[in-house]
């Protein structure tokens, strides 16, 4: 001992009991600090992309499908912000939406627009603005291409091509068609319902004997189906303009005691999963092919803009069709959608 004399403090009993609370607090504060997500600081935030995205609506299984493809492809971890926008099927929200994205000065607005006419007014404004817009799926039809930056989608009029080759190559005549058409003005509809009209032209023992739209919508499809069967028209194929509205039918067949596939042939598009199932049971006939998996093509389109390239000013996506002759269900099983 060199003498030196080692002295310790004694605490109170109040002391002793506010050091131990303090050290809990420490503790707790610790604890749930370290299993938090890690926010976002300003800085970070601020480095992300911002993108607007005008979507039609949630009509069909496609529909879902486009979302969440857009949904995942513009994420936080791929560095953007989604602003996303569900019009509900209605023109004037998907317009009042692009200008609330112009006030909110995002980089980029997507539209995946529900008609092929009335964008101009709006799109100037954009353009006014500064912000590119890339239109995504469905066509605009504007007076002035430079309104939008680009567009990525199908190339529907060849999917009715390609379905009406189909039906002359494969369908006994004569065919009497009952036919389901989506939204009025649309140009999945267009594109669908021109290739139909340009086979009943080509095809002379074929005949039109129900036309009307059902929106894409599968009560709609329904419902259609079962004026058809009330009014006791008499036909042997149906041409559904979309899946939802093929299973729609398909419903109101077999209420009536009809066998989908068999005893009148369907003809349908998007070729969603549980479509192609019903293709490999037999009760659809054909489903031709429109891919909703947009987002990680929009995405690229964003990245060459960013990078300062110019994309390509029409990209269309390739598309197939299937029927009982090409598809297993190991195609189907490896499908996104
Ligand atoms: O524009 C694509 C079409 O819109 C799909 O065929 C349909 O299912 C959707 O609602």
């Amino acid at each position: 001992m060199n003498g030196k004399m080692v002295r310790f403090k004694c605490f109170s009993e109040i002391e002793l009991k506010s050091i131990f609370l303090i050290s809990c607090l420490l503790f707790l504060v610790l604890i749930l600090t370290s299993c938090s997500a890690p926010q976002k600081t300003g800085s970070e935030e601020s480095d992300l992309i911002v993108v607007g995205f005008s979507q039609v609506g949630s009509e069909s299984d496609w529909r879902e499908a486009n979302t969440v493809s857009m949904v995942e492809a513009f994420s936080v971890e791929n560095g953007y912000r989604l602003i996303f926008d569900d019009a509900q099927q209605k023109q004037e929200k998907q317009i009042t939406a692009i200008r609330n994205f112009i006030n909110q000065e995002v980089d980029y607005i997507v539209l995946a627009p529900i008609t092929m006419e009335g964008w101009d007014t709006v799109l100037t404004e954009a353009k006014a603005a500064g912000i590119p817009v890339i239109i995504v799926d469905r066509m605009v039809d504007t007076n002035d291409p430079d309104l939008f930056t680009c567009w990525v989608g199908s190339d529907t009029r060849r999917e009715g091509d390609i379905a009406v080759k189909w039906m002359e190559e494969n369908l006994a005549g004569p065919l009497r068609i009952v036919h389901l058409q989506g939204n009025i003005g649309s140009s999945a509809q267009a594109g669908r319902t021109d290739g139909l009209e340009a086979g009943l032209k080509e095809n002379k023992d074929w005949t039109l004997v129900f036309q009307a739209p059902g929106d894409f919508v599968q009560a709609k499809g329904q419902e259609l189906m079962e004026e058809v069967l009330s009014e006791g028209i008499d036909f042997n194929v149906i041409y559904a303009e979309n899946d939802n509205m093929a299973y729609g039918a398909i419903d109101a067949l077999k209420e009536h005691g009809i066998v989908p596939g068999k005893d009148v042939k369907i003809i349908s598009f998007d070729a969603a999963h549980d479509a192609l199932n019903l293709v490999l049971s037999g009760e659809l006939t054909l489903d031709v092919e429109c891919n909703p998996l947009h987002g990680p093509r929009v995405r690229s389109l964003i990245e060459q803009l960013e990078r300062g390239e110019t994309p390509e000013k029409f990209t269309y996506v390739d598309e197939v069709l299937f029927d009982a002759s090409n598809l297993t269900e190991e195609i189907i099983a490896q499908r996104g959608y």
